[in-house]
């Protein structure tokens, strides 16, 4: 296929991402006939898989709305994704307009989208870089232009641990950012799980391996893990409708049948 304007040279257009096929599901615009398949394959599977998206992404608005009126003023978002509606910058910023936010992302699409987005924004930054590699993040350059670590920040890990296999050690890198970021400092973790789904779901995870980043289903106990140190705010780690729902429309009818927790922390 012919790579449109908007996408980076040097990418595979072959071979389905992550973020274009979520950018599929949260209604978005960039994306390739090869990832709109993989989402139907996919959602062919697991049905509700489109409405957990959603949810997600509902549930990083709250999320960044309820970490700005609590005085946050800077965001690490890794695992950023491609721009769409609602993003962390536009949040915080309805909030607070000094707000710092740099977006982390593994895809040069994602990147480079986020980058034209925010161009001539001075209190934003995207940097291409692994979550794997928390210490290389926290050394950026343009991470230390934006965000003070002496002050509290949150760090956002929004559906993207589930990316990073038990070999690379997703709790060794939250314990990372975790020892880098000063007290009062907040994580927040959203991550897809088999718990309580039909079988069918290992189907549809076996088919993100399609794309460079397959996704590992973790439990509530193992997801629950990642937040030693931290102090969980409340609902606790919940299916994600359930975190501080505004209207009853945020959670729906099967509000458990989502396939992903999200929680919420603050640095003790
Ligand atoms: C499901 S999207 C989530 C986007 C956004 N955080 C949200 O919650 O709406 C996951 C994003 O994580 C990115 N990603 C996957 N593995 C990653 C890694 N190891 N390091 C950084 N980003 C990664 C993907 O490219 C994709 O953009």
């Amino acid at each position: 296929m012919t790579r449109p304007s908007w996408a980076p040279e040097g990418i595979d257009l072959d071979r389905p991402s992550a973020s274009r096929v979520y950018d599929y599901f949260v209604g978005g615009m960039h994306n390739f006939e090869i990832d709109r398949v993989l989402a139907q394959q996919i959602a062919a599977f697991t049905p509700n898989i489109a409405e957990t998206m959603r949810a997600n992404r509902e549930l990083l608005r709250r999320c960044v709305r309820f970490l700005a009126e609590t005085g946050i003023d800077q965001f690490l978002d890794i695992g950023s994704g491609i721009p769409t509606v609602g993003n962390v910058h536009e949040v915080a910023h309805a909030v607070d307009p000094s707000a710092r936010v740099v977006y982390v992302d593994i895809d040069p699409v994602a990147v480079a989208h986020s980058s034209a987005i925010l161009d001539g924004d001075p209190n934003t930054a995207v940097i291409h870089a692994d979550a794997a590699e928390p210490a290389r993040i926290l050394a950026d350059p343009q991470v230390r232009a934006l965000i003070d670590f002496e002050k509290p920040v949150a760090v956002l890990l929004l559906g993207v641990l589930h990316f990073v296999a038990d070999e690379a050690d997703p709790a060794g890198c939250v314990a990372v950012l975790r020892d880098a970021v000063a007290p009062g400092s907040y994580l927040a973790i959203t991550h897809a799980t088999a718990d309580g789904q039909p079988a069918e779901v290992l189907e549809a995870q076996k088919l993100s391996g399609r794309t460079s980043t397959e996704i590992v289903l973790r439990t509530h106990d193992e997801i629950a893990a990642y937040f030693d140190g931290w102090s969980l705010v409340e609902p606790g780690l919940v299916h994600l409708p359930l975190w501080r729902p505004e209207n009853p429309s945020d959670v729906g009818e099967n509000a458990w049948e989502s396939g992903a927790y999200g929680g919420v922390a603050r640095k003790i």
